[in-house]
This record gives structure tokens, C-alpha cells and sequence, in this order.
């Protein structure tokens, strides 16, 4: 699982095919300028976690979100602007939140070294303390990601949807340079934090034609999904967790899908090719093998780079 050079650079060159821009980024970036920043932002995520258990799901998906807009350059985190509205404010905003963290962390990291730092690593260094939190697996986060100064809320179309098959969910990792195996891997992902019903409604209510509910859901789990979500009069935040150990980063979310437990479209899609199904049933089996590939992803996902500067505050631009 250590990081490995070699591996880093054939991920470079693999995607310099597809990325907007391509830093080389190490692991060692700030030895000098900035030896603490590590164990700087892990007590900051790891106070803010202790007071809110939310917190870690909240900062992988933000990560996430970040690396698929105009690569890992901290554009999720711009505020809108006058007449511009950022990626914050765009549609699958739902659920980003603990934007706090971050503004914590790069303000005690500005303490010990101003201007150096930038809030790209931050937030990269931030999802992977949110793993190691939440039991999963530790690895060191290459860094030296550059700052980007455009976030522009139409540009959240480029997420995935939840409602994607297997072939769009294909294409939007492939156009990042991301494999069908970092595609399996990363939506191990949902093995943390909640989701609102507007992301899983569609298999719960007139899925299609013939069928108001998904076939694929299990009909005692889509049951409770729908008493939870109902078409009128719902809570405003109601939803469902990820997975019944939401806060543990295990492989659960692996085994939910091969029962028909899996929130999303997107994540049933996963067993439409044998390729993707096989690697489900591999990681539902062996969570050893879901961790290991779980870690060169991210490191793969979170070195699309594609910024220009280091911000001093992470809302704005310099
Ligand atoms: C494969 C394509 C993906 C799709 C379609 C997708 C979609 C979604 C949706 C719709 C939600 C729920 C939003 C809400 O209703 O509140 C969500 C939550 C989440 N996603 Fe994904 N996601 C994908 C990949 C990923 C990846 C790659 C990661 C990280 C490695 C990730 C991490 C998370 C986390 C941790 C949450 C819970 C957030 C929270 O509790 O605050 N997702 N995702
Ligand atoms: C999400 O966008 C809506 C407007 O589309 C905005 O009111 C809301 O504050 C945004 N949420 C976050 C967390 O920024
Ligand atoms: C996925 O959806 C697209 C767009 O709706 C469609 O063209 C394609 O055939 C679908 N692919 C699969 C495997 O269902
Ligand atoms: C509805 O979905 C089910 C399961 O995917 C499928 O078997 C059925 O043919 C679909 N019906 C229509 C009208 O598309």
C-alpha cells in the first residue's frame, strides 16, 4: 500500500492523455517549506469529526467533486461572486457541506507557513485523514496541487448523476483518465455518509412503464425506502445512510449491492458488466483487496491537477 514513485509517474503519463493539466506532485512537496502540514490538518479534521460525525463523508465527497471539475485545484471551494455563481451553488450541490474544515485547517496551516500551502492539498490531505478516521486505510498524499481561480456552478453537469448506467459513469471516469477498476474502487466511497431521497427517488417511484420499483432493489429494503421517502409531504432532509455502518470504512457497501441494498442506480449499475460485476464480488469478499485498490485510485483521482496559484483564503481568489 506505501506510495510508490514508480506508480505515480506510469499514473502520469497514463493521464496526461486526459487531464487538463499535469503537475508532477510528491509526497515530500512541503518537507521544507512546511514540515507539519500532515499533522496539521489531521487534527483539524479529527476535532472537527469528534464534534460531528459527518464531517469525514463530507470531505471525501467534496474531494471527489473537486478532482472531476477542472481537475483537483480546490474550485469546489470558491464562493460565488457577484454575477458568478460557483460550483457550491450549482444543482448536485445537495450534501456538500463542512466547508468549516477546510477554512480551519489552511488558517492554522497559514500560521506556521503563509503563502505555501495550497487549499487543493488541503482538501486532498483532508479526504484521506476522513479515511483513516473512519477505519479505513492510511497512505501518503502526493501534494503540490496548484489552486484554480474558476468555479462556475453550470460545470457541476460534468458530475456523474446517480441515475447513470454503466456506460455513462464509463465515459465520465475514461474522459479522467479512469478506469472500470478505479470506477469500482472509488464508489467504494459510499461506504460512508447519508444520502437525500431526490438521489435514489427514481427507483422508489415510477422507475418506468411497467415498473413502479426498480426490480433490481430487494422488495423488503425498497419497502423501507419508500416509507422513508415518500412522494408528498416528506421531511426535508430525509434520506438513508450509505450503508448500515455509514461511519466505518469497511467494504460493506459491496455486499449491499450484490443484495440489492444499494442506494443509486449508479450504484446497481456496477453488475451490468461482468468486468465491474466480477470486481464487486471480489471487493464484497476480500476487504484487503477493496483497501489496496481503494488507495491507488485516489491517489490516481486525486492527481488530476489543474490549478495556477496558492489561494490565502480558500473562498476567494488571490
Ligand atoms: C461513481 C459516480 C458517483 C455518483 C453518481 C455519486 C453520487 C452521489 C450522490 C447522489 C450522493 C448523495 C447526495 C445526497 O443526496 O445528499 C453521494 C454521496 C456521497 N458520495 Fe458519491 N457519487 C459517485 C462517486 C463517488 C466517489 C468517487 C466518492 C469518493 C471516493 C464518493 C463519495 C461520496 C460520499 C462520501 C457521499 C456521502 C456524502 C455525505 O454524507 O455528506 N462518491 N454520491
Ligand atoms: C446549494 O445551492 C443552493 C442554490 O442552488 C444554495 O442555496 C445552497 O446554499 C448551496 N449549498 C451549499 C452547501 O453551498
Ligand atoms: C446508457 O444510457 C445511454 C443514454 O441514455 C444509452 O444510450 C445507452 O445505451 C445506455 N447503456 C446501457 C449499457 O444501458
Ligand atoms: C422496466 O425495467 C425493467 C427492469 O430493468 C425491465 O425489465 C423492463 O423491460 C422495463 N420496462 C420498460 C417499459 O422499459
Amino acid at each position: 500500500m506505501a506510495f510508490n514513485l514508480a506508480f505515480l509517474s506510469s499514473v502520469l503519463i497514463i493521464l496526461s492523455a486526459f487531464s487538463p493539466v499535469i503537475t508532477a506532485l510528491s509526497s515530500n512537496y512541503y518537507d521544507k517549506s512546511c514540515p507539519n502540514v500532515d499533522q496539521i490538518v489531521s487534527n483539524a479534521v479529527k476535532k472537527a469529526a469528534a464534534n460531528d460525525r459527518t464531517v469525514p463523508a463530507a470531505l471525501l465527497r467534496m474531494h471527489f467533486h473537486d478532482c472531476f471539475i477542472r481537475g483537483c485545484d480546490a474550485s469546489v471551494l470558491l464562493n460565488s461572486k457577484g454575477s458568478n455563481q460557483a460550483e457550491k451553488d450549482g444543482p448536485p450541490n445537495i450534501s456538500l457541506h463542512a466547508f468549516y474544515v477546510i477554512d480551519n485547517a489552511k488558517k492554522q496551516v497559514e500560521a506556521s507557513c503563509p503563502g505555501v500551502v495550497s487549499c487543493a492539498d488541503i482538501l486532498a490531505l483532508a479526504a484521506r485523514d476522513a479515511v483513516v478516521q473512519s477505519g479505513g486505510p492510511n497512505w501518503d498524499v502526493p501534494k503540490g496541487r496548484k489552486d484554480g481561480r474558476t468555479s462556475k456552478a453550470t460545470e457541476t453537469r460534468q458530475l456523474p448523476a446517480p441515475t447513470f448506467n454503466i456506460s455513462q459513469l464509463q465515459q465520465s471516469f475514461s474522459q479522467r483518465g479512469l478506469s472500470l477498476n478505479d470506477l469500482v474502487a472509488l464508489s467504494g466511497g459510499h461506504t460512508l455518509g447519508f444520502s437525500h431521497c431526490s438521489s435514489f427517488q427514481n427507483r422508489i417511484h415510477n422507475f418506468n412503464a411497467t415498473h413502479d420499483v426498480d426490480p433490481s432493489l430487494r422488495p423488503s429494503f425498497a419497502a423501507s425506502l419508500k416509507n422513508t421517502c415518500p412522494i408528498n409531504n416528506r421531511p426535508k432532509n430525509a434520506g438513508a445512510t450509505m450503508d448500515p455502518s455509514s461511519t466505518t470504512f469497511d467494504n460493506a457497501y459491496y455486499k449491499l449491492i450484490l443484495q440489492g441494498k444499494s442506494l443509486f442506480s449508479s450504484d446497481q449499475a456496477l453488475l451490468s458488466f461482468p468486468k465491474t460485476k466480477n470486481l464487486v464480488t471480489k471487493f464484497a469478499t476480500s476487504k484487503e483487496a477493496f483497501l489496496d485498490a481503494f488507495v491507488n485510485s485516489m491517489i490516481k483521482m486525486s492527481s488530476i491537477t489543474g490549478g495556477q496559484e496558492v489561494r490565502k483564503d480558500c473562498r476567494i481568489v488571490n
